[in-house]
């Protein structure tokens, strides 16, 4: 197989050592990222500040939310609070969806639409998935609520996937692979009795919505991007209480849901590589 040749040196520079330790990885059949993926200190400070937003937003709806709400009042007070902040929704009109947030309950894995139809109820598990832009500069964090009180199953589902969360972030190391953190995923998620959705990866983030690299929930250690101090992405596991697969709605052109009907979770940070493991943009 051939490898894409992402890291190049740059012409009439002499090699630094990172170009020597990328380069070996090159090398030896790694995909590694090119030059862009690794963001200047100005690019990282107006990620971070574009964070502080986004964080406020899920605070906010950490404070409001409740049962008999809709889900188009959490649109409101997502787009409200953003713009108020001098911040962008990054979902408002991104491909076409039409709302300022994706809220995803029980079954609905992820990109689920605010409506004035959809009301929360108590036992409800919620996905509230935020992405915001400042300056320029994109952010996405999502975090699970549950309305009132749920069943004992609902919540472990909840607790273990954001145990998924840390574990992923636990084994990012420089130097260290994509693969690395899926593989962390999925080993911990299968041994509690849930699986993995396939279809939707977290990825590199920062001057764009969805940059590279694809940072799938499942794999295989040692394969995939090589992770290097500089880079900025989301882990953002989807798991499921019951199999993996999903279904897109036909109708919406959004909605993912699991296909078994099962509830599944979800939570998110974006993070920056660092010297010594990741740092969360998105606390
Ligand atoms: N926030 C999602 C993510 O974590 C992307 C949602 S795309 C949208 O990557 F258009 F539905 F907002
Ligand atoms: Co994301």
């Amino acid at each position: 197989m051939r490898v894409k040749r992402n890291w190049r040196l740059i012409a009439g520079q002499p090699m630094t050592e990172l170009d020597k330790r990328i380069l070996s990885f090159q090398n030896n059949g790694h995909l590694v990222p090119s030059r862009e993926l690794l963001k200047t200190p100005e690019q990282i400070e107006g990620i971070r500040q574009s964070g502080v937003i986004n964080t406020g937003v899920l605070d906010l709806i950490e404070k409001e939310i409740k049962a008999g709400m809709s889900t188009l009042e959490i649109n409101q007070l997502v787009y409200d609070y953003t713009v108020g902040h001098g911040a962008i929704p990054a979902p408002l009109n991104y491909e076409g969806f039409p709302k300022s947030v994706c809220t995803s309950i029980n079954e609905v894995v992820c990109h689920g639409i605010p409506s004035a139809d959809v009301i929360l109820k108590e036992g409800d598990i919620i996905n509230v998935d935020v992405s915001t832009i400042l300056n320029g500069y994109y952010s996405d964090a999502s975090r699970m609520f549950i309305i009132g009180e749920t069943t004992p199953e609902k919540k472990r589902l909840v607790d273990v996937t954001l145990e998924c969360l840390h574990i992923g972030m636990e084994v990012a190391k420089p130097f260290s692979f994509v693969g690395d953190i899926g593989h962390a995923i999925q080993q911990y998620a299968e041994k509690n009795g849930y699986s993995v959705v396939r279809d939707l990866c977290g990825h590199g983030v920062g001057l764009a919505f969805h940059e590279e690299p694809e940072v799938a929930h499942f794999g295989r250690k040692n394969t995939g991007m090589l992770l290097v101090p500089g880079m900025v992405f989301t882990i953002e596991p989807m798991i499921n209480m019951g199999r993996y697969e999903v279904e897109w709605n036909r109708k919406d052109g959004w909605t993912v849901t699991t296909r078994d009907g099962l509830p599944s979770a979800q939570w998110e940070h974006t993070f920056l590589m660092t010297e010594t493991g990741l740092e969360i943009l998105t606390h």
